[in-house]
């Protein structure tokens, strides 16, 4: 057996090691400077402590991109060091970010332990590559996101740091082949232990839905699915729990052997970035000729999605909407009944109506899938999504994108019960149709202005936030922009106080709300590693069932030209246009 020491580095700080939304996301330049990594993993330790750290049983692994395999190396041999008994790393080092949750949940070791928590490497969405970017974040034994008390007590570490603790002797391990390897140190036995990275995943898949009602929908010769994983992990998953264990024609996947750089595209699931998929679902400027009935992709560690219908695109507000009013029919997890539902407050009032209708319990939590976390923790929510292309449920505490795909394939399943085998079935467009005609529509847009000067941002915000004060000042300026937008009534910025821990959230978004219910929002992204990013949410509430077919960019535009020019964006950044709309 390889028998390590355990080394003392001496370091010193480094600025700006501030976990945003998703932890810490910074260019791959940046990582790789001497001690970074080293400086971000040790301070993490500390913050959990050392009673959470000797002994334990660590996961380490992620989307596989650019930098990942030594980022592994190095946190295996830290942990050795730290005094860590053993940690879990998927085979190549890949496990989706929803898998990481769902090993920390319900993998046992031979010796009956379980997983105290994970360091998972993703940038999630933003490209990989030498040039891009690589992240490292932390969840806890709940197998959700580390709680802002743990990320700012990580932080206020990377300030002070002096030394890390590595293991010298401890050679690399080798992550290509499942097996365990087993090493001494001066506290012991140190394990590491490379698995599948799909059977803990695909094992909970298979107790949430009915896999053989799926089976018999893509079978059926009416029925067409086309997955893109963007070149991110989620095509691991998709290989196995579309192809292998549901029956899905292996051409039917797009994109799905991970790259270090996602094949140099950008792993976000949208009609921007998702340009292959786009056109194939006949959504691009080609005109394709029998797009298949189902579309979806994911983005690069695979929690979030994007579904579409043939020609048809679902905004991820609705389609959280329309999961949550037919779980209870159409996944077996959710026949007894929903605890409750939420989405973030930037999502759309889709989800509010169904709660209402359903007699559900409804919370609207700031951005950042943590907050969602204490719900489920509490017992008080099972289906919760976000705008961002985020959507999930109590099974995890991440969002889930392979998840969101099989809740789609499990509706038109249970929708198409009888008309398996041939014939008309009812689409995904008839889906989302049906639903507005019930429940009414919110037409819905997300304008993003990508890496844009981060003074100017602030300066913008700061000029919305001042406008508040004074709502009949803001009308007049409305009235001046589009005198046929109704009146802002109400204008804030977002605070939300945890019902379940009490703890406050301040600065979560500024909100215009309207007379006629329609809203805009207006957030800096949390989550970029260069500049800032403006977020502008705009949405509309429409009930009469004879006016919810129309083009949304149409129906939305007084609203938007209203956005634009009440934040002054063009002065603020220079930017005429957004970099991304969804
Ligand atoms: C991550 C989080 C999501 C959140 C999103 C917001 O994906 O997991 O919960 O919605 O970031 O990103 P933003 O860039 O808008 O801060
Ligand atoms: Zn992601």
């Amino acid at each position: 057996m390889v028998v390590f020491q355990v080394s003392r580095v001496q370091t010193k700080p480094f600025d700006g090691q501030k976990p945003g939304t998703s932890g810490l996301r910074k260019k791959v330049k940046v990582f790789t400077q001497p001690h970074y990594l080293h400086n971000f993993v040790q301070s993490t330790f500390y913050a959990l402590g050392d009673d959470k750290v000797r002994g334990a049983t660590l996961v380490v692994s992620g989307d596989g991109r650019y930098f990942s395999k030594d980022a592994i190396q190095i946190i295996i041999k830290m942990a050795a060091a730290n005094g860590v008994r053993r940690i879990w790393v998927g085979q190549n080092g890949l496990l989706s970010t929803p898998a990481v949750s769902a090993v920390i949940r319900e993998r046992v070791a031979a010796d009956g332990s379980k997983a105290n928590g994970a360091f998972i490497l993703t940038a999630s969405h933003n490209p990989g590559g030498p040039h891009e970017d690589f992240g490292i974040k932390y969840n806890m034994e709940n197998g959700g996101p580390a709680p802002e008390s743990v990320t700012d007590k990580i932080y206020q570490n990377t300030t002070t740091i002096k030394e890390y603790l590595i293991a010298e002797g401890l050679p690399d391990v080798d992550i290509s082949t499942v097996g365990v390897t087993t090493f001494s140190g001066p506290e012991g036995q140190f394990d590491v232990d490379v698995f599948d990275s799909t059977s803990e995943y695909v094992k909970l898949m298979k107790s949430i839905f009915d896999f053989g009602s799926i089976q018999k929908l893509l079978a059926s010769p009416n029925f067409t699915f086309c997955y893109d994983a963007l070149h991110g992990v989620a095509g691991v998953y998709a290989k196995r729990i579309f192809v292998e264990e549901l029956g899905a024609k292996e051409s039917s996947l797009l994109n799905c052997v991970p790259k270090e750089d996602f094949g140099g595209g950008h792993p976000d699931p949208n009609l921007t970035y998702a340009k292959e998929l786009v056109a194939r679902m006949g959504l691009g400027k080609t005109n394709e000729s029998d797009p298949p009935e189902f579309g979806a992709a994911a983005d690069g560690d695979a929690d979030r999605n994007m579904v579409l219908g043939k020609r048809f695109f679902v905004t991820p507000s609705d389609s959280v909407a329309i999961i949550a009013a037919n779980a209870v029919e159409a996944i077996p997890y959710f026949s007894g009944g929903l605890k409750g539902v939420a989405r973030s407050m930037p999502t759309s009032a889709a989800l509010d109506v169904v709660a209402k209708h359903l007699n559900l319990k409804f919370f609207e939590v700031p951005t950042g899938w943590k907050f969602f976390g204490n719900l489920m923790d509490a017992g008080m929510c099972s289906v919760c999504g976000e705008e961002s292309f985020g959507t999930g449920s109590d099974h995890i505490r991440e969002k889930d994108g392979i998840w969101a795909v099989l809740a789609w394939l499990s509706i038109l399943a249970y929708k198409n019960k009888d008309n398996l085998g041939g014939g008309k079935l009812v689409t995904v467009e008839d889906i989302v149709r049906q639903h507005w005609a019930k429940y009414g529509r919110h037409y819905y847009t997300r304008y993003d202005y990508e890496n844009v000067d981060a003074g100017g941002a602030k300066d913008l915000m700061a000029h919305l936030v001042k406008l508040q004060s004074s709502l009949s000042e803001v009308n007049g300026i409305i009235k001046g922009i589009r005198p046929d937008v109704s009146n802002v009534v109400n204008a804030d910025e977002f605070e939300y106080k945890d019902p379940v821990d009490g703890s406050i959230s301040k600065h979560q978004g500024i909100r215009y709300l309207f007379e006629d219910g329609s809203r805009l929002v207006f957030r800096l992204s949390g989550t970029g590693s260069e500049g800032a990013t403006i977020r502008v949410y705009i949405e509309q509430y429409e009930k009469d069932p004879s006016k919810t077919g129309r083009d949304s960019q149409d129906a939305l535009a007084p609203l938007v030209e209203v956005a634009i020019k009440l934040s002054k964006m063009a002065e603020f950044t220079g930017r005429s246009a957004p970099t991304v709309i969804t």
